[in-house]
């Protein structure tokens, strides 16, 4: 009970206040000038209520680490990049993943791919392809409309809806699914991911990996791939797991069910173009998922990640990105980082982390401070890639390397059903899905996944999706509230 009022009456409030500074960061271009997008006023105003120091003893630094003093606030810091360690020939061997592919002759022409951080547009004929491939996927994608921009403030009656009954808005409301990966089952084991990237700082990151054997995810841009495409290489030459973060990183529930489809297409197939293999996980950007995205990128072999959430308005978010912003300063993200630590060890799994590998002064925290608390940490943590801290290896993060058997992939349980139809196709504006999937037909046997009608796959993926009960959600507010 007292987790509903609270997260009734914090988290229109937090949301917006963070909608406020998503929204300047979506105005990311290529050439990293984020100068014009962080307002000037909002950077005083936050600042000068920020904390001045840490409020405990840092476990461990590294020797090298930039000074906390000088990890600025509210700037962009350009200095001290290196050069990647290694660039590969073209048709290099993969080293890590027995079965990998090489990776391609050469790297992607930019030319090939559209233009960068904007929803890419849903008619060229790549676009109608994966389109038709989600159609005709069998799997329903539920009719719920795309939300407005604004966050949950602009979204009354969408955050009415948005618990485990309705559409499980991981943003507006902290439902989570039991198909979104937020935690590692095992405790003490932290999955480790760097979202945004490949950034100018992600070398900085990759050596100091080097150094410590250190491995993690690496939720990647397709904008920002098609700049650094030796970067990604790099990271996955060097045993990272590569996911995908979106081209153009929007708030996906804002997006027509095709905006959300070339999303994801593109990055895809940027990757794929650049590594010789398609990842199979996905994080929303801030994520903003809710049933009907998780049915597309479900319909697209994809599984959400998201990070792990202790109760409706807590989350293990280090809030390293907002440095750069303003509204945070490098104190501050290192209390966070106390906190997550401190409560992962009072939960039963392991978890999951946001961090950010896009702007120098996250990639300086996270070297200088927050991976040498996690290397010092007692019990000792096991950090790994997100996909080997679900007990599996790397080669499961991959299409084309995954072994179906034992672990099949998302749409392995679903009968393709033909569904496609020009006019299904093109009712974007409602978010629209499958033009068979509205029937009501009933199907008594909606638990079997092998049904050969569309209505009857409705019926199952919906089960699932209703199925999952508030479960992780439940158990976590009663730990903390
Ligand atoms: C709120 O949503 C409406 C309808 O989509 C939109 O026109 C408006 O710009 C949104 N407001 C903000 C602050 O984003
Ligand atoms: C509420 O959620 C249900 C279940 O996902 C969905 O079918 C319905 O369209 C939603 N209603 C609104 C107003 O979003
Ligand atoms: C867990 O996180 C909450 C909220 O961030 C914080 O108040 C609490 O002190 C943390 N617990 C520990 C043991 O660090
Ligand atoms: C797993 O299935 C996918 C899709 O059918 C296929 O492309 C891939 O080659 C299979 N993986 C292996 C290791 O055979
Ligand atoms: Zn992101």
């Amino acid at each position: 009970m007292k987790y509903t009022a609270l997260s009734a009456l914090l988290l229109p409030a937090l949301v917006s206040a963070h909608s406020a500074r998503h929204h300047a960061r979506q105005a990311t271009t290529a050439t990293y000038d984020y100068s014009a997008a962080f307002s000037n006023a909002d950077t005083a105003a936050a600042s000068s209520s920020l904390p001045t120091t840490v409020t405990f003893s840092l476990l461990s630094v590294n020797p090298t680490a930039v000074p906390l003093s000088e990890i600025n606030t509210g700037t962009t810091q350009t200095q001290s990049t290196i050069a990647i360690s290694t660039t590969y020939a073209g048709s290099s061997k993969p080293t890590w993943i027995a079965n990998a592919p090489d990776l391609p002759p050469s790297l992607p022409i930019p030319t090939n791919y559209p233009t960068l951080d904007v929803t890419p547009p849903t008619d060229s004929d790549e676009a109608q392809q994966w389109i038709k491939e989600v159609m005709d996927s069998g799997v329903y994608i539920p009719d719920i409309a795309p939300t407005n921009p604004g966050g949950c403030g602009n979204n009354t009656a969408a955050v009415a809806n948005a618990s485990s009954t309705g559409t499980c808005w991981w943003t507006c409301g902290g439902c989570t699914r039991s198909t979104d990966v937020s935690v590692c089952p095992t405790q003490n084991s932290w999955g480790v991911s760097y979202d945004d990237g490949p950034s100018p700082y992600t070398p900085n990151l990759l050596q100091y990996f080097d150094q410590e054997d250190i491995r993690a995810t690496f939720f990647a841009i397709g904008s920002r791939i098609i700049s650094r495409p030796a970067i990604l290489q790099d990271e996955y030459m060097t045993g990272n797991q590569i996911a995908v973060h979106t081209w153009s990183h929007p708030y996906m529930t804002t997006k027509t069910t095709e905006q959300v489809i070339v999303e994801l297409g593109w990055t895809k197939k940027v990757i794929k173009d650049t590594l010789g293999v398609t990842p199979i996980y996905w994080r929303p950007p801030y994520g903003d998922i809710d049933d009907r995205v998780r049915a597309i990128s479900q319909a697209m072999n994809l599984i959400p990640i998201l990070w792990t959430r202790i109760s409706s308005t807590q989350t293990f978010d280090t809030n390293d990105w907002s440095i750069p912003g303003g509204s945070v300063n490098v104190y501050e993200v290192l209390d966070n980082w106390e906190l997550i630590m401190g409560n992962s060890t009072k939960i039963d799994t392991g978890f999951i982390v946001l961090e950010h590998d896009l702007f120098e002064q996250t990639v300086d925290v996270a070297t200088g401070y927050i991976l040498p608390q996690a290397l010092a940490h007692q019990p000792k943590y096991n950090m790994t890639p997100i996909v080997e801290c679900l007990d599996m290896p790397l080669a499961n993060g991959y299409l084309e390397t995954n072994d179906n058997s034992s672990n099949p992939l998302p749409l392995a349980s679903v009968t393709p059903v033909s569904t496609y139809s020009a006019s299904g196709a093109s009712a974007t504006s409602t978010g629209s899905s499958s033009s068979g999937a509205s029937g009501s037909h009933s199907s008594g046997s909606s638990s079997s996944d092998s049904q050969s009608s569309g209505s009857s796959n409705l019926m199952a993926v919906n089960s699932m999706l209703l199925g999952i009960a508030i479960a992780a959600g439940a158990g976590a507010a009663t730990l903390f509230l």
